[in-house]
């Protein structure tokens, strides 16, 4: 994506340091962080300077280039590489964090660690650009959705599309899996307007969502979490698109806290709810995802506390809630598939059962 007229991933390679776009300091700053070890990587996952399900696990892809450099020269390189992808899977849900580091080590372990460095950097290349690529292609398959909507409605009227979380270029490396199809709209020349859940704790979507659709032109309104449902019983949404962290074989979806909710009051309301992801993110060993997908539980602080800036740009931390409250904070929710309209994949539209997503599972090896 371009900012400022520069095009941009989120995250590279480049003088032997991993480099990603900071996502702790947007909308406010634009800021580069350089990553020279296993530990700076894996910290900046936890920390979430890099945030998104193919992007953390683009992240850590890369995070192994670095890994097989200071495990080459350990006394025991292969318990060393083991070791660092351990360090790495420091998140929970998002399956492609396990995923690409698993990818990682099954291409990495059969070789001579001292040829480690080189194809971790020639795999972790290609786990980015095959990210960007299928992105890139669930936006064309997601446009049909969009365009048929708009072909339904009076002339000129933009089609209505609610997206919780970011699933956008940011959670990727490029182009984002819920926001594509809606990239690829408004390039085609079709009205387009979009609603953006806020999603607390963190604010992904008043945070990150609205500054990647501001720069990208794209008319939108940033809502408090609990409005959809009211927008929807107006006729004000046409269509909710979300990503995805993690869907099993039988097509239940884990994503952000609240997602669930959104796709309970689509159901009441009639609409159609659509998810987006590229194939890293099927987890093909679990088939109920209430029961089976582990949901991150995050620090508290994430509630309590709320960063922004003052009149005068200054930067702030402040608390929200009492000292002597409780509190909890469930990072993921799992929406059922019987209430999910479809899945947007880079290889199409399909629904979400077992039978349909079979089709899309890899041989094994
Ligand atoms: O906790 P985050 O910000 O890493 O959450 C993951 C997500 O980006 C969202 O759940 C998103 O909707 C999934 S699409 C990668």
């Amino acid at each position: 994506m371009n900012i400022h007229g520069t095009p941009y991933r989120t995250v590279w390679f480049a003088d032997d340091l991993v480099r990603i776009i900071d996502q702790r300091l947007l909308p406010w700053h634009f800021q580069i962080l350089d990553l020279p070890t296993t530990t700076h990587v894996a910290h900046a996952i936890l920390d979430m300077a890099v945030r998104g399900a193919g992007c953390i696990g683009a992240t850590a892809a890369y995070g192994m280039a670095l890994a097989a450099r200071e495990a080459a020269s350990s006394p025991d390189p292969t318990a060393a590489l083991i070791a660092k992808a351990d360090e790495l899977n420091c998140r929970p849900t998002a399956v492609n964090l396990a995923w690409a580091l698993k990818r990682q080590l099954d291409h990495l372990l059969p070789l001579p660690p001292s040829t480690w460095p080189e194809n971790a950097l020639t795999e972790a290349n290609r786990i980015a650009d095959e990210d960007a690529a299928a992105c890139a292609a669930i936006g064309q398959h997601g446009l049909s959705l969009i365009q048929d909507i708009a072909s339904r409605k009076p002339s000129g009227q933009p089609v209505n599309i609610l997206t919780h979380c970011n699933a956008g270029w940011l959670a990727f490396v490029d182009h984002g899996s819920a926001t594509a199809p809606i990239y690829a709209a408004h390039a085609a020349g079709i009205p387009v307007h979009v609603w953006v859940d806020e999603t607390r704790p963190r604010n992904q979507g008043a945070r990150l969502t609205a500054w990647e659709l501001a720069h990208q032109n794209i008319p939108h309104t940033v809502i408090a979490d609990n409005t959809g449902g009211h927008l929807m019983q107006h006729g004000l949404v046409d269509l909710v698109i979300t990503g995805a962290d993690r869907v099993t074989r039988s097509g239940d979806v884990a994503n952000k806290i609240g997602t669930y909710l959104k796709a309970l009051a689509a159901r009441d309301n009639n609409l159609p709810f659509y998810v987006a992801l590229p194939t890293s993110t099927f987890d093909w060993t679990l088939t109920d995802g209430l029961a089976q997908i582990p949901i991150e539980a995050r620090s508290s602080d994430e509630l309590i506390w709320m960063d922004g800036p003052d009149a005068s740009g200054t930067l702030h931390h402040i608390r929200l809630i009492p000292e002597t409250s409780p509190t909890a904070n469930h990072a993921f929710d799992v929406t059922p598939s019987r209430l999910i309209t479809g899945l947007i994949t880079e290889h199409g539209i399909l629904p979400a059962n077992e039978k349909a997503i079979a089709t899309l599972q890899p041989p094994a090896a």
